[in-house]
């Protein structure tokens, strides 16, 4: 009895609680295999990482704009959920148009988040804890006060006159992406007195087009790359990057884009141990940006599950989720390496997704732990924080509410007025309650992470879909020489049982994770599964 109670305080016993238990196999000292992973330059593919809007990460000056100095001072808590690597949404001056993808200077800090001497600061501080850092590099645009443009303007023969896509007409026939693919508001085509013409912009009016068929422009933003390199960032996220070129027949992925990308490979390969991820267009297959798998990018976030899982479950059917990892498993080049999500800056909260039910939540996270790749939380999915009903930039802020990092009224993230309102729930989804309840988003997300950690087989090792016959079953194993697990989501609210082919020679199985029955025989498994659950077993 003493010992029973012992075993489930440390979350170790049966007890139905979503905790790591290993009753199979034994202990090994995780943080060291980890410390090993994470050292060398396949250190992406063990890395968790974590998406950080620094403006609503954490304020340091009270100005109730987040800042480098905030985020600095809160890397000890990222690393104590799990966090290995920082991606930060773009950090550069701006006139905030589009939440900094509207860059006015590639090579400085915005002010409002602080100084150079302040990020060098939070790079040192990040790799002094063996964190990276990776930043946004946003190339297909700048902000229309960046130089370039505001002297590319300026009239029609200077020496910057052709860095950008200008047109006589709002319809230019050398470019049908004029007219189509056009990502905000009626028109890509915006007229300038200044020049009396034109020009392209996919996204806001104030976030011209960069015109690649100029070298120079080719030249000037691969220095761009360089610069940060030398300053000792881990890599980049590089926004809609397919996008780059257009010409008259195709607004796709172009072959002078992938030859652009090549080029920015190379370079990022002068230095050790760098990633780039690609910001894919194609939201169902991200192959194209892999090129042979060791010549373009590292990675590419898995759209294909990350922003259509609300509807896989509202299916309550698992034949799409398995089919876009599947794609990924069976088409993508060896070496490619997808980049995990559930959300971002972009999406509506995991908690809206998951339509208010936390299971769905809970269970799109724990396949995007488990699936080949590397996981990309975004801050205050662990939380499962809320949606926000301000705008302040645009209609995406009601996911980029301030971090919750303890109790009102400030939440830990200032101790003056936040520069957009907190999000709904903020008592029940900050950090310090979740922090003390076992059963809480948070401790969820500790278990997730925790079962990753120091596991080779999650981020490098072979993965198969498995075959189950029941519709609503996700069903995969994942395997290396080390370790073998079986990962199993029930996708329905419904209790199920099912019977999976293991080819693999799998026994012993030992739940690590999760609710639900697993037994084998042979090439068999017979799993018993409870409404709204899934599972993590252990076979090897
Ligand atoms: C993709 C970014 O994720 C999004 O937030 C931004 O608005 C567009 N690219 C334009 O840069
Ligand atoms: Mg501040």
């Amino acid at each position: 009895m003493l010992l029973a109670l012992a075993l489930s305080a440390l979350g170790c016993g049966d007890d139905g609680a979503d905790r790591p238990s290993d009753p199979v196999f034994p202990e090994r000292d995780w943080e060291a295999e980890a410390d090993l992973l994470l050292a060398g330059p396949d250190w992406y593919r063990h890395a968790v990482f974590y998406e950080v809007y620094v403006r609503s990460l954490q304020d340091s000056d009270g100005d109730g704009i987040g800042d480098l100095p905030g985020l600095t001072s809160r890397l000890d808590d990222l690393r104590a959920l799990g966090v290995d690597a920082l991606w930060l949404m773009p950090i550069m001056p701006t006139p905030f148009k589009d939440s900094g993808y509207d860059v006015a200077d590639y090579e400085g800090i915005n002010p409002d988040y602080g100084a150079m001497s302040d990020f060098e600061a939070l790079l040192d501080a990040a790799h002094a804890r063996g964190m990276r850092v990776i930043i946004d590099l946003v190339l297909n645009h700048t902000s229309s006060e960046h130089a370039w443009f505001q002297e590319s303007r300026a009239d029609k023969t200077n020496p910057k006159a052709d860095w950008y896509v200008w047109s006589d007409t709002p319809s230019d026939p050398n470019n049908s992406c004029g007219t189509q693919n056009v990502v905000f508001g009626p028109s890509a085509w915006e007229y300038d007195a200044g020049r009396d013409q034109y020009y392209f912009h996919r996204f806001y009016p104030e976030q011209p087009d960069l015109n690649y068929e100029s070298p120079e422009v080719v030249a000037a933003t691969l220095d761009v790359a360089r610069f940060w390199l030398d300053k000792g960032v881990d890599g980049f996220r590089c926004d809609v990057i397919s996008l780059l070129y257009e010409s008259a027949d195709d607004c796709g992925f172009l072959d002078k884009t992938k030859a652009y990308i090549k080029q920015l490979r190379q370079v990022v390969d002068e230095y050790p141990d760098r990633v780039l991820v690609a910001e894919p267009t194609n939201l169902t297959d991200a192959k194209s940006y892999f090129g042979s798998g060791n010549d373009q990018f590292h990675m590419a976030f898995h759209f294909g599950f990350g922003y259509f899982w609300s509807l896989q479950f509202g299916s309550q059917n698992a034949a799409a989720t398995l089919a876009t990892f599947q794609n990924a498993l069976t088409e993508y080049p060896a070496g490619s390496q997808d980049a995990l999500v559930i959300g971002s800056h972009d999406v509506v909260r995991a908690f809206d997704a998951a339509q208010g039910d936390e299971s769905r939540h809970r269970r799109a996270a724990l396949i995007q732990m488990t699936m080949r790749g590397s996981p990309f939380i975004y801050y205050g999915e662990e939380l499962g924080m809320r949606s926000g009903t301000a705008k302040v930039v645009d209609f995406r802020d009601s996911a980029r509410t301030p971090m919750l990092w303890s109790g009102g009224p400030g939440y830990g993230f200032t101790t003056g007025t936040p520069w957009l309102p907190f999000g709904a729930d903020a008592d029940s989804t900050n950090l310090e309650v979740q922090q003390g309840d076992p059963a809480s988003m948070h401790s969820y997300y500790r278990s997730l992470l925790g079962l990753r950690r120091g596991r080779a087989v999650w981020g490098s090792g072979d993965a198969e879909i498995l075959s189950v016959d029941h519709a609503g079953v996700f069903a995969a194993r994942r395997f290396d020489a080390d370790q073998r697990y079986v990962v199993v989501v029930n996708m329905t609210d419904d209790p199920v049982s099912a019977k999976l082919a293991l080819p693999g020679g799998e026994s012993r199985p030992g739940r690590v994770l999760g609710q639900g029955t697993l037994t084998i025989e042979g090439e068999a498994g017979t799993l018993s599964m409870p409404a709204r659950q899934g599972a993590v077993f252990r076979t090897k």
